[in-house]
């Protein structure tokens, strides 16, 4: 300690060439950080994914209120999706599907797990068109989740969401399908059906669609069929029955990750992903395209446990 040094020598010159090139993976490692720090702090940041009124739970008497069903699958994939795919599920069923059960029960929804009606002949995904055509008698309203998304706001109701989205609440004279759209377009992972005529002839020809069914890739072709069946309805039957939400993030958010993919969707559509991605506060975590789902969601489901719950 107490003795003094002498002062040392000025450093030779190159040293400050080492230093700026250093700074530079530096820089760009936080820039690399920016966006997606940014992104995580939409809602905080000022985002609306819903016209700001408060959420409350829907308190009408039992026999006013809407039978709505939460449909989903909680297997882990399935045969024809590849070993991958299965692995990218694996343990994700078990924590989603207590997750939704668990959201459903305290807000007085049915929930059904539509497992059984699995149809071998094509990719698992596209049985969701008859797991949600089955509920269609029993409920008024159908909200269809894929296994790959968890509840992660349970102070919103779904009757908050359909509100928001359609800007009232007479749900009965309401467009039939309501969805979000991302970068890509209508998603098919996330949505709302109601229990009409229209809807069941629309997942009827939803399902005659065999065109577009494709084995042994990450896609199976329901999104692109369904996206299909909505652009081809006439301008007067998409305003009258469909409702696309132009906020991804009011009930189908994505986590946004450093991967070149989503840097150039980034720059090329900004407000796209904007509007799409996963913020705290948001209702819905869709994991969609992602490989270590679990992670993911296990991640977040912690962080807004130890905030909130
Ligand atoms: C779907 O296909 C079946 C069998 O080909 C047919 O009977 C039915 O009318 C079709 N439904 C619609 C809505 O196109």
């Amino acid at each position: 300690m107490g003795h003094r040094r002498r002062k040392p020598p000025p450093p030779p010159r190159p040293k400050r060439r080492v230093l700026l090139f250093l700074s530079i993976p530096v820089l760009l490692f936080l820039s690399l950080r920016l966006p997606s720090s940014v992104l995580r702090r939409a809602n905080s940041l000022g985002r609306r994914c819903a016209p700001e009124r408060p959420f409350l739970p829907p308190n009408a008497p039992s026999t006013q209120r809407l039978r709505i069903a939460m449909a989903t699958f909680s297997f882990s994939g399935g045969r024809e999706d590849g070993l991958s795919r299965r692995r990218s599920f694996e343990g994700l069923a078990d924590l989603a599907g207590r997750n939704k059960r668990g959201y459903a029960e305290r807000m007085g929804y049915g929930f059904v797990d539509a497992e059984r009606l699995v149809d071998p002949h094509r990719p698992p995904s596209w049985s969701k068109i008859p797991a949600v055509r089955s509920c269609l008698g029993d409920y008024d309203w159908v909200f269809w989740n894929d296994a790959d998304t968890i509840v992660t706001n349970f102070e919103i109701s779904l009757e908050n969401i359909l509100e928001s989205a359609i800007g009232h609440m007479d749900f009965n004279a309401s467009p039939d399908l309501v969805v979000t759209e991302d970068i890509n377009g209508v998603n098919a992972g996330v949505f709302f059906v109601r229990s009409s005529d229209w809807s069941k002839n629309f997942l009827d020809m939803w399902w005659n669609q065999t065109s577009f069914i494709q084995f042994g890739s990450t896609k199976s072709g329901d999104n692109a069929a369904m996206k299909h069946l909505i652009d081809n309805l006439s301008p007067g039957e998409l305003q009258e029955h469909v409702s696309i939400s132009s906020m991804q993030c009011l009930f189908n958010s994505y986590p946004w990750s450093l991967t070149w993919r989503s840097v150039i969707r980034l720059v090329c559509s900004p407000h796209a992903i904007w509007r799409g991605t996963y913020s705290k506060g948001d209702f819905i975590l869709h994991l969609a395209g992602f490989d270590n789902k679990k992670e993911w969601a296990a991640k977040i489901l912690q962080e807004i446990n130890v905030e909130k719950l």
